[in-house]
């Protein structure tokens, strides 16, 4: 199998693939989607994995952060997400306080985005905290992801959106917390924002793969949120994000050149109406 540029499979995507990927040394391509239209175009493009995040808190509903999420939801986003794909692995976020107070109450909360929504998986943030619960869920016959560093479900412990454990005792820790995580079951990792050189670290160290925001070229794949990456989000514009495309302008362009069509009565001519 080739270790560059896209992936030949044709084949569904699993979570066995996901692993054995890292194996095989081909990177695994991850992004965004929370609607229909949009994950229709990414499966088609070939990305591997789709995560509905819960940043749709963020991108689709104008919220500053993940917190106000519920579980309707994403479960919501998640369902208009895979009636579109045919090919990728599709995880869901759990959103925050569906999963954090007791395990039980969690593994009922993935099984309705398993059952409701169809999701092929679902992602946790957070360590040693959860890995009970992380268990409870994997035992069920659930795949969970985790995710590890700027966990931004926890912003207001933080405090800030900066890079996490570039202290040593941080870093030892989320070391910890991603062994901790394998043992318990989790198929992947997702780490955001950390120094990459930690993310070599816990690449190495687990056989899972991890999948980087913002923690460098060492990860097992890479994720980033659809619209940051389209140009659609003008504002937001971290170190660690590329851009490629920049559809706000070529959407505000559109909607402007429409907008002179119809004031001039340009649109619709005789070819665009009926007789
Ligand atoms: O919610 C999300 O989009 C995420 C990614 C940034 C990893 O968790």
């Amino acid at each position: 199998m080739s270790t560059q540029g896209k992936s030949s499979r044709t084949d569904k995507v699993t979570t066995q693939t996901v692993v054995e990927m890292k194996r095989s040394g081909e990177k695994i391509s991850m992004l965004t989607a929370y609607d229909f239209t949009m994950a229709g175009i990414i499966d088609s493009a070939g990305i591997d994995v789709i995560l509905v995040g819960d940043s749709a808190s963020n991108v689709m509903a104008g919220f500053d952060t993940t917190v106000p999420m519920t579980l309707n939801h994403m479960i919501y986003h998640t369902s208009c997400v895979v009636r579109a794909v045919q090919r990728a692995l599709v995880i869901a976020d759990l959103p925050f306080m569906t999963y954090q107070v007791t395990a039980k109450e969690a593994l009922i909360n993935a099984g309705r985005m398993m059952k409701e929504a169809g999701a092929h998986a679902v992602k946790l943030e957070g360590g040693k905290t959860i890995t009970d619960t992380v268990r409870k869920i994997v035992d069920a016959g659930i795949p969970v992801m985790g995710h590890l560093g700027l966990t931004p479900q926890s912003i207001y412990k933080f405090g800030t959106y900066k890079v996490r454990a570039k202290d040593e005792k941080e870093a030892e820790q989320l070391l910890k917390d991603a062994k901790q995580l394998e043992e318990a079951g989790v198929f992947s990792i997702v780490l955001e924002k950390i120094p990459s050189e930690l993310a070599r670290q816990v690449t190495e160290l687990v056989s899972v793969p991890t999948i980087g925001i913002g923690a460098g070229h060492y990860c097992d794949g890479q994720v980033l949120v659809l619209h940051d990456m389209l140009g659609l989000n003008k504002d937001f514009s971290p170190r660690f994000l590329r851009r490629y495309a920049d559809l706000h302008e070529i959407m505000k362009g559109a909607v402007s050149r429409y907008i002179d069509d119809v004031k001039s009565g340009d649109f619709p001519n005789e070819q665009e109406q009926y007789n």
